[in-house]
């Protein structure tokens, strides 16, 4: 079931809070996260760019990384924070369906204005899978 507005809204919140804390010296385009795992607990991620640029991290997949880290593997929604709206790249959709396709996905721009609000699914279609995996 889709968070309430309540719980979306705080979602976006903590996305623009962390969105704050993003190291992006190389593009001035700092990105938050916030990831709502199925238990409730929220999980923060903003973009870490580098010197040598491809090792840069997105937002979203540092939020993913921090709640599988914390054991957490199932989640509800992701809000991202970017300053005009920006969409979640191609990689970072990926990750996310690695742990299901029906997390609802909420872009906003840095005023909080909602984007984009979406599954999962919608923005990568026919993604590729662990059901993809003939694991023997
Ligand atoms: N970025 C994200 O954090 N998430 C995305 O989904 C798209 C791009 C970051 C990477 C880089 O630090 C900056 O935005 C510009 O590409």
């Amino acid at each position: 079931m889709d968070p309430s507005d309540a719980a979306i809204a705080e979602l976006i919140q903590r996305a623009q809070a962390v969105r704050r804390r993003a190291y992006a010296p190389y593009s001035n385009y700092p990105v938050g996260a916030a990831l709502l795992g199925r238990s409730g607990q929220i999980y923060e991620g903003a973009n870490v760019e580098n010197a040598a640029y491809p090792t840069t991290m997105c937002a979203e997949r540092n939020a993913v990384f921090r709640a599988v880290s914390d054991g957490e593997r199932a989640f509800e929604a992701i809000a991202v924070v970017t300053e005009n709206g920006g969409a979640p790249c191609g990689a970072c959709r990926q990750v996310l369906s690695e742990f299901g396709s029906e997390v609802l996905v909420i872009v906003a721009d840095s005023t909080g204005k909602i984007h984009l609000k979406t599954h999962l699914h919608k923005l990568i279609p026919h993604a590729f899978g662990p059901q993809d995996l003939v694991l023997s």
